[in-house]
Order: C-alpha cells, then sequence, then structure tokens
C-alpha cells in the first residue's frame, strides 16, 4: 500500500514539475523576476490538489482497513496493541512533545494551581504560558529585527513600495511593447480619425515639436500650407493627411516622417490636423489646393459661416441703435 502511495505521489510531483517547467518557458516571453514555479498561480492549484488527493487516498486505505475489520474481524496483534495501550499510557516521542509544548499541569495536580478568583463557579488556573506561544512570541520579535535592519537599515530588500515602482515599471515595458506592435499595423489604407482627448493632445504635442517650424503654431501656415482651412493640395481626409505625413511631398519641401514617427504618432498628429478645420488662427496663409469635402459635394467653405458672423454683427449694431 505504502510503495504504490509513494510511486503514485512521484508521478503526480513529476507531473507537476513537467508542468511548471513549461509555464517557465512560456513566461520567459514576459520579463518577470520570480521563477514561473513561484508565480505561477497553476503551480498551487496543483499543489492544493496533490494534497488533497494524498489525504484522500490515506483516509480512504484507513476506511478501507476498519471495513476490512468490520466484516473479518480485528486481527489479534491489533486487539493485543490496543489493550496494552489501554493499560499502560505509553510515553512516546509525540506525547513528551506535546507536554513540553504545552506544559500544562497535568489533570490531577490542577489544586496547586488553582487561583482563588471563582466567578460564578468558573474557577481560574496559574498555568505558565504554553511554550510554543512563548517561543513563537519570541520568534516574531527576531524576526522583527531582522525584518528591519534588512529592509529599513541596510535597504537591501525591496519594501512595498519598491515592488510596486518595479511592476509599474515591467507593466510599462509591457504596455510599449504591446503598443509597438499595435502602431505597426496602421497604414494609410486602415487609418480612422482618432477621437480621444489623450490621443488629440499627443498629436498636438507632435505638432509643436516637429510640424510648427513650417505650418506655425496654430497650423495656420508658414513655409508649408494653411492646414486650418478647407482647401488641401493632397486632399483632407484622414488617410489623405496620413499618407502625406508618412511619405512628405520631399520635392515641395514637405518631408516623410515615418522614419521619426511611429504609424501611431502619424495617426495621433494628422487626427489633430483635423480638429483644425475652421480655428480661422491670425495670419492664417492663404487657401492653397482645392476645397474638399469628404463626400466629394461641395462644402460650406469659411466664408458661409462669416456670414452667419456679420448677421450676428449685424443683429447687435441694430440692438444698439434702437437702444
Ligand atoms: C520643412 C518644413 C515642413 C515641416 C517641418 C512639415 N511640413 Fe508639412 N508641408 C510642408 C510643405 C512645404 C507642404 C506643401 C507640400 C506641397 O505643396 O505639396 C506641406 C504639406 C503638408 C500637408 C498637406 C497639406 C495639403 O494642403 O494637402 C500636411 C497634412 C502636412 N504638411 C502635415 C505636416 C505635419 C503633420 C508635420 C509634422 C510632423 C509637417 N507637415 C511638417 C512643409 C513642412
Amino acid at each position: 500500500m505504502k510503495k504504490k502511495l509513494i510511486y503514485i505521489f512521484t508521478f503526480m510531483v513529476t507531473t507537476n514539475v513537467a508542468i511548471a517547467q513549461e509555464a517557465t518557458t512560456a513566461a520567459e516571453k514576459v520579463p518577470s523576476q520570480l521563477p514561473g514555479i513561484v508565480s505561477d498561480p497553476m503551480n498551487y492549484v496543483i499543489l492544493f490538489t496533490i494534497v488533497i488527493l494524498v489525504a484522500t487516498i490515506l483516509v480512504m486505505s484507513r476506511v478501507i482497513k476498519l471495513l476490512t475489520w468490520q466484516i473479518a474481524g480485528k486481527p489479534k496483534e491489533v486487539i493485543v496493541e490496543e489493550t496494552i495501550h489501554l493499560q499502560v499510557k505509553k510515553e512516546t516521542f509525540w506525547s513528551k512533545l506535546n507536554a513540553k509544548l504545552n506544559d500544562a499541569v497535568p489533570v490531577e495536580k490542577e489544586a496547586d494551581v488553582l487561583l482563588d478568583h471563582d466567578y460564578d463557579g468558573i474557577k481560574e488556573l496559574d498555568n505558565n504560558l504554553p511554550p510554543w506561544w512563548k517561543y513563537g512570541f519570541y520568534m516574531t520579535i527576531v524576526f522583527a529585527f531582522i525584518y528591519m535592519i534588512h529592509y529599513h537599515v541596510v535597504g537591501a530588500g525591496n519594501v512595498q513600495l519598491d515592488e510596486y515602482n518595479e511592476q509599474l515599471a515591467e507593466a510599462d515595458i509591457q504596455k510599449q511593447a504591446r503598443l509597438k506592435l499595435a502602431a505597426n499595423n496602421v497604414d494609410e489604407n486602415s487609418v480612422t480619425k482618432m477621437l480621444s482627448d489623450a490621443d488629440i493632445a499627443s498629436g498636438n504635442k507632435i505638432f509643436i515639436e516637429k510640424c510648427l517650424v513650417c505650418h506655425g503654431k496654430l497650423g495656420e501656415g508658414i513655409v508649408g500650407p494653411n492646414l486650418t482651412d478647407n482647401y488641401w493640395i493632397h486632399g483632407g481626409g484622414i488617410k489623405d493627411i496620413f499618407k502625406i505625413v508618412k511619405y512628405g511631398f520631399p520635392s515641395k519641401g514637405m518631408i516623410s516622417w515615418q522614419s521619426q514617427l511611429n504609424p501611431i504618432q502619424m495617426q495621433q498628429v494628422s487626427s489633430y490636423i483635423l480638429t483644425l478645420a475652421g480655428t480661422n488662427p491670425p495670419n492664417a496663409k492663404a487657401p492653397q489646393g482645392d476645397l474638399y469635402s469628404e463626400t466629394g459635394s461641395a462644402v460650406a467653405d469659411t466664408s458661409a459661416t462669416q456670414v452667419v458672423d456679420t448677421t450676428k454683427v449685424n443683429a447687435a449694431n441694430s440692438s444698439v441703435a434702437t437702444k
């Protein structure tokens, strides 16, 4: 029986190690300080299952033994052993250890340590503190000293905040890797207009860094054309803008940005440019190119908005006049 158990146990342990090794190779792709066998929660599940299984096997074997005794009767030697046990309380290693760890006064001698405190019949014994508890307590004091010196005096270990920051840094590396992967999936055919404030803000930052010299701080145009009107040389859709940013038009002074900006960054700056439409910045450069509309039909150009403005001004004027 025991031999079989050992076989089963060794089998389970080796399978567990094999699984853990597999998990480690998978985890190697992601940077991590902990070896896979410690950090992978799956290992704990497997370990827990092994413990439960072994316990079940032990209990089952005991139950089978008892059931066999029920049917066939107890073997003689067991009966003999049990009667001996009943007659002399055998001092085993465990019973000695138990006495040492608890240091409790035996029931027969309890009268010696009985205090005269009597609370409605509940009496109080003056036992020593159980040694297991006392030494456990001393150990926590020693541990606290070692801990303090290790973490706070010498500073050899990572305190929680360091660990947290380390994990953040690790997550950041992983995030960058993921973004890089995602970034390379965008091209002039698949690009879409980004709408989130964060992306537009990033686009703005890139624009100020790289594009301002030729297109002006507000996109009003200097050497490069005005990016705030509805007139475009190369088309005003997100795909057109992304394409000109990516490949440029070197012969006319617009360089290609694909070696300096990743596709996501080009998408961000292109989306930012689209938010500039109709902002009418001061010192705007005269429109260049053709009037652009998404649908291809003629769009109301900036003069249309000015008409509205004029009416407003007229209304304001007339209200002043009537006063
Ligand atoms: C060295 C000057 C210069 C820089 C820097 C520059 N551009 Fe340009 N850009 C130009 C010129 C010149 C043109 C006009 C090209 C043409 O006439 O075909 C242009 C054209 C464009 C157009 C097309 C406009 C249209 O009417 O079709 C877009 C969009 C554009 N640039 C975006 C950017 C972005 C985004 C950046 C920064 C990442 C940038 N440019 C940086 C000079 C520049």
